[in-house]
């Protein structure tokens, strides 16, 4: 019999309802008040009541933890309501999947899908009922450390994989087995903030909202995401935790959101760091005012909103509206019903790392990793080859990433300890970052060895939230070891793990790049097939890898100029480009070599003009060229040449991923519709303009093939 939430509500008082808009740490729920009267609960102004009115908790251990920490909070809640524990589950519970920069050069949404639906199984068994996921900011800047958790640069990409990974926390019922519910974030605009500093003011047109940025958030949201996480920074000046533009007109007015929002951490007391509350009493009215529902960590709702409402300065119903999304959020999920739902000590056992997620996790691996460079086919390699192994990442077993909590780093393998399992001709010659400390003797061992494998990269510490960097270089002076090797004529692999797009510039001299991120539990294993050529590469790169900082942010789709430089190599004076670089990124959105090698031939079109009732089918020849078997993504993009207002160069609307046999040719289909040649004007409004449109098709957004059509009126 499902509980009837508006009756609920009215049998609440107004401090339990405002009680549920507040989201603690589990600690709260277990810590001895008496004792533990000073630090936390004095600074947030808190005491028993207020805390056992609390309506969400934001993490959890295990589920043995959430069945004590809920069971403490229903003893001492009048009306035992359920907590609903919320934590961030980004790739993986347990069971750790590729970083989803990583994940999105898969090129398959429905790895997102199954990483997240893995994620799931074994978050619920712990006791999480809402992860705060996937991350849907759209990325332009790699200094900015959380490109790391994004889906890349393109927005259509983004959508896809954002609403994949939505499906595949909650499933079909919220109620059922082994579902979270997803709470998108971070609302809106996060990724772009200001030189690409963690917090920095985001400063974007409507046109830029509607046209990319807010397009991962609107899919995950179609896909029924039932909470929305506000983001740290300001939009058009107004904090978006307090922006009633985004939550109000955007989110709920034209989005027809009806699940939860919630502030990211601290982020409604901040609004008086932003100068945008006068203080905690101010900011808890703005946020209310603007359809915030639930605070995390700051306390200004809970300490000031009652006030408020019997000043008459906030009406009563919109506290009831929150409360009753909040209210009816637990239902869904089951929790009046069962508030341990799911949570089960015995499942989390069998469930955490099971083979049938391990194997998961490394299939959706093989497919995230990006050959860069592969020179006189360096790979893949031969077993019987002598390997000496350097670089910081030679034994590593940090394979995680960032935002991996409740993985292990110590259950991964090495790269070093797979290869010796494997029986390769292994010397692990030095694992530190410089060659000052290289003898005669550990040169002599990269002499006698007939490939030096370089394992470089940054740590897990070096991307994520609060870890911008200024310069994306390889950090310390790990690109010498590539010149040292080369000096000695030896053959260089350097094979990377990052958590964001580098300047690779002094690493180019190696003979191939293979590009791993962070590739999770079954990373070490993954990278080694794919250097063995038990698997081929074909992950693509979803944004584009700079030459040199000072051309960030380099996308493959900006808007064209009054003055574009048609020849990048030798332009003329007056057009858009810098006097002492190239325009165009090192390797380019889309990117990314297979060991087998594809010809493409020019797109055919059905017909050259098309009325908006009407289809256009475009065709492809893909060759493969070689004798090995292999993967590609073929990429087609679009560009409508003129429009009410200027359109991008190029935009992704379709991608196959093809596998093609030794030497077979296969004919791609693609279909464009009206929805296709459509975009959305600064209102959220979409239009679509008669004219001409430019499709190509290719391997990646720098090597195309095009033809034009006309979309008649
Ligand atoms: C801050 C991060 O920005 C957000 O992504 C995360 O969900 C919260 N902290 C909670 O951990």
């Amino acid at each position: 019999m499902p509980l009837n939430t508006k009756d609920l509500l009215k049998q609440m008082t107004i401090p339990e309802k405002i009680g549920q808009m507040m989201q603690l740490s589990p600690w709260f729920f277990v810590a001895d008040l008496e004792k533990e009267a000073a630090g936390p609960i004095r600074d947030l102004k808190l005491d028993e009541a207020k805390i056992f009115s609390a309506g969400t908790a934001l993490g959890i251990g295990d589920a043995r933890e959430m069945i004590e920490v809920q069971k403490k909070y229903l003893a001492k809640n009048r009306l035992g309501i359920p907590l609903l524990f919320g934590a961030d589950v980004i790739h993986g519970y347990r069971t750790i999947f590729p970083v989803p920069l990583a994940l999105s050069c898969s090129w398959d949404p429905e790895n997102a899908r199954i990483a997240a639906r893995v994620a799931a199984l074994e978050a619920a068994t712990a006791g999480v009922h809402m992860t705060y996921a996937p991350m849907a900011d759209l990325v332009r800047d790699p200094r900015w450390g959380r490109v790391v958790e994004s889906f890349g640069e393109d927005p259509y990409l983004l959508g896809l994989f954002a609403a994949a990974s939505v499906a595949g926390f909650q499933g079909d019922d919220l109620a059922g087995e082994g579902t979270v519910a997803s709470c998108v974030k971070h609302f809106a605009g996060y990724g772009a903030p200001e030189g690409g500093r963690e917090y920095a003011a985001v400063d974007l047109s409507r046109q830029a909202l509607e046209g990319g940025y807010l397009e991962g958030y609107r899919k995950a949201i179609e896909a029924g995401a039932r909470g929305v996480m506000t983001a740290f920074n300001t939009i058009e000046g107004v904090p978006c935790t307090i922006n009633r533009y985004l939550l109000r007109t955007i989110l709920r007015d034209r989005w027809k959101f009806s699940g939860v929002t919630i502030t990211d951490y601290d982020s409604l007391h901040e609004v008086l760091a932003h100068g945008a509350a006068e203080d905690e009493r101010d900011a808890a009215r703005l946020g209310v005012l603007a359809g915030l529902d639930i605070e995390m960590a700051s306390t200004d709702y809970v300490n000031h909103l009652e006030k408020l409402v019997t000043d008459g300065v906030v009406d009563l119903s919109l506290i009831d509206e929150a409360v009753l999304r909040i209210l009816d959020l637990k239902e869904e999920l089951g929790l009046f019903a069962d508030p341990f739902h799911n949570a089960d000590p015995v499942k989390e056992q069998l469930t955490m790392l099971s083979e049938a997620h391990l194997a998961l996790s490394k299939r959706v691996a093989l497919e995230s990793a990006v050959l860069l460079k592969n020179d006189r086919m360096a790979l893949p390699l031969h077993p019987a080859l002598r390997i000496a192994l350097i670089g910081p990442y030679a034994t590593s077993h940090e394979t995680n990433g960032p935002w991996s909590w409740h993985g292990n780093n110590a259950k991964n393998e090495s790269i070093a300890e797979v290869l010796r399992r494997r029986g390769i001709d292994l010397t692990i010659v030095k694992d530190g970052d410089s060659i000052a400390s290289y003898d005669a003797s550990d040169i002599e061992k990269l002499r006698q060895a007939d490939v030096v494998l370089l394992l470089l990269g940054e740590n897990a510490h070096q991307s994520g939230e609060a870890h911008s960097r200024a310069d994306i270089t390889l950090p310390g002076k790990q690109a010498e070891l590539v010149g040292f090797v080369k000096s000695l004529h030896g053959t260089a692999v350097a094979v990377l793990q990052n958590g964001r797009p580098l300047v690779l510039e002094n690493i180019l001299e190696a003979d191939a790049i293979l590009e791993t991120w962070f590739l999770g539990t079954k990373g070490a294993e993954a990278v080694c097939d794919l250097l063995y050529g038990i698997a081929d590469p074909s992950g693509k790169l979803t944004m584009s890898f700079p030459r040199s900082v000072g051309q960030i942010p380099v996308h493959y789709d900006g808007l064209p100029t009054g003055r574009p430089n048609h020849h990048e190599l030798h332009p003329r004076e007056y057009v858009t480009k810098y006097i002492d670089e190239l325009n165009s990124p090192r390797f380019p959105f889309g990117f990314g070599l297979s060991y087998a090698a594809f010809s493409y031939g020019a797109p055919v079109l059905s017909a050259s003009a098309i009325t908006p009732s009407e289809s256009l089918a475009v065709t492809v020849e893909l060759h493969n060229e070689t004798a090995r078997a292999g993967v590609e993504t073929v990429q087609l993009y679009l560009r409508d040449k003129a429009a009410r207002i200027s359109r991008p160069v190029l935009e992704l609307k379709a991608f196959r991923k093809i596998r093609l046999s030794a030497f077979e040719t296969q004919t791609v289909r693609f279909e464009l519709g009206l929805s296709d040649l459509s975009y959305r004007l600064p209102d959220g409004s979409v239009v679509w303009d008669p004219g001409v449109f430019t499709v190509s098709v290719g391997p990646d957004s720098a090597h195309l093939k095009a033809a034009d059509f006309v979309l008649k009126r």
